[in-house]
């Protein structure tokens, strides 16, 4: 199948570009073709501006919009990796699905397949009892994916995700994602 995947991590090293990699390379071995795009080494706008809306008025998008749009086109699968920031996307992929997922583009994701991954300080079980993973699934996966007619393969949480988590723990989160790219495509 041929797979986007969206990175949205300032830091190369991050764990969460580790995941991105893991989950990208168990993809390629197993013959899937992948496109990755990593928002802050593109240097992504996300701002949504008055010339994006008076673009949009007119059914139109700004040059860097559509590069993305033409990226996600030519995707079966998107999936999303980003740490959770304030129970949110990072600014940075909030203004990606902002400004990229706009009308009369959005028509173009219906049909397609979506995961998301996320990784959280938090534990799921302290994000499930804050409420906060309730919220997740109903602003993400129902407000966006189900809202752009889009299949939820799977959003998957990994939590805990702080500086002092041991390296099993990260390798077994490494090797949770290799696992679900394996099974779930
Ligand atoms: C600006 C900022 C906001 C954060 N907000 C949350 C939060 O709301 N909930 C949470 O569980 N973790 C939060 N965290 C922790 C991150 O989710 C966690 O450190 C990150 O997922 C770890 O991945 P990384 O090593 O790739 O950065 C926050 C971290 C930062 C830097």
């Amino acid at each position: 199948m041929r797979h986007l995947i969206i990175v949205a991590h300032p830091k190369k090293k991050s764990f969460t570009h580790a995941i991105a990699e893991a989950y990208s390379s168990t993809l390629v071995e197993r013959g899937h073709r992948v496109a990755c795009r990593d928002l802050y080494a593109l240097k992504f706008n996300p701002v949504l501006s008055a010339r994006d809306l008076a673009a949009m008025a007119r059914g139109r998008a700004a040059r860097d919009v559509r590069a993305e749009q033409a990226a996600l086109r030519r995707a079966e699968v998107l999936t999303l990796i980003a740490p959770l920031w304030w129970s949110g996307f990072p600014a940075m992929l909030k203004g990606y699905v902002e400004r990229v997922f706009v009308d009369p583009f959005l028509a173009a994701l219906s049909g397609k397949k979506c995961v998301i991954i996320t990784t959280a300080g938090a534990t799921v079980e302290e994000l499930k009892s804050a409420g906060t993973l309730r919220a997740l699934r109903i602003i993400r996966d129902d407000g966006m994916v189900e809202f752009c007619g889009m299949t939820l393969v799977r959003h998957l949480i990994l939590g805990g995700v702080l500086p002092g988590m041991s390296r099993a723990q990260g390798d077994r989160y490494l090797e949770t994602v290799r696992r679900f790219a394996r099974r779930a495509f």
